[in-house]
């Protein structure tokens, strides 16, 4: 069995799991449509940033590892007048922000980076989030080294992630199920960089500002919803038939389980810090 978890298979996330936007939008549309509690995250990351005021509201703001856009379009929002850059490794998610902002009637500037190698200036930035990405790092550290070098001194970083357990309760219905015997034994995706790590991992780096931890449920009404959510999870091992197949799941499911909601949690945690007035 594997033990590192996928969301560190460096083949696996510069390959399939980003090559498009479709598995992202399958998996954030299975969550979002089973919400039963915690604030939308874009959302508490734009509060965040407009509390920081970057620049006076006039400064460079980097959404790193960005993805579909969502924070970006939430940054731009509460800083119109910001410089919002968008970066990300996946040239399919930098297209997905750009439309979704264009949807808007607003424009963003995207660059297509890894953020262990920034191609910015030292110095120069006043904002960076980097949400829902660090834990795809095998080394966070170093990512957060070069996050600091491209902020200005005394500029703030916002950083979410998730806790390392979230989502257990799908572990056990998958192996339950026979989906994948093992899925319970499998490493957890966030296990890089996670809500109980996030401040020890961040501080040397940046001076910790505040942490917040905000609990999320989710109701999945049936099987075939948490089957959508399940199709889009890299962290399963399921016969070849069935892996990245809902309808194939759902029928799997229907086949083994009593039909009914399916309910999990998971923990997200946002950190602020500033960059130290020397160089980091
Ligand atoms: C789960 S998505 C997070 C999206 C977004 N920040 C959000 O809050 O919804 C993770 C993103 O990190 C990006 N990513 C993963 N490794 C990266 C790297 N080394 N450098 C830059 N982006 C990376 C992926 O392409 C993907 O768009």
């Amino acid at each position: 069995m594997a033990d590192t978890s996928a969301f560190l298979d460096q083949q696996l996330v510069n390959g399939s799991l980003y090559e498009s936007e479709q598995r992202l939008a399958n998996r954030t549309g299975a969550l979002m449509s089973a919400k039963i509690t915690g604030r939308p995250t874009a959302e508490v990351i734009a509060v965040y940033a407009a509390a920081a005021r970057p620049g006076n509201g006039n400064g460079i703001v980097l959404d790193i590892g960005c993805g579909r856009g969502a924070s970006t379009l939430a940054l731009t929002q509460v800083l119109p007048q910001a410089t919002v850059c968008a970066i990300d490794a996946s040239a399919a998610l930098l297209g997905a922000t750009r439309s979704r902002l264009r949807a808007h009637d607003l424009a963003v500037h995207t660059v297509r980076a890894d953020f262990h190698h920034l191609p910015l200036p030292t110095g120069h930035a006043a904002l960076a989030v980097a949400a829902f990405c660090l834990y795809h790092s095998p080394t966070p550290q170093a990512a957060l080294g070069e996050i600091a070098r491209c902020l200005a001194p005394g500029a703030t970083v916002i950083l979410a992630t998730k806790a390392a357990d979230s989502y257990a309760s799908l572990d056990r219905l998958v192996a339950k199920a026979g989906l994948d015997p093992d899925a319970t034994c499998r490493p957890g995706l966030y296990g890089a960089f996670h809500s109980g790590n996030l401040r020890s991992v961040t501080e040397g780096i940046f001076t910790v500002t505040a942490v917040e931890h905000e609990a999320h449920r989710f109701r999945f009404r049936d099987l075939a919803h948490a089957a959508a959510y399940l199709a889009t999870s890299p962290k399963y091992q399921m016969p070849d038939d069935l892996a990245g197949n809902a309808d194939a799941i759902t029928d799997h499911l229907r086949r083994t389980l009593a039909e009914g909601p399916v309910e999990t949690a998971s923990v997200v945690s946002y950190l602020t810090a500033t960059r130290s007035q020397g160089r980091p």
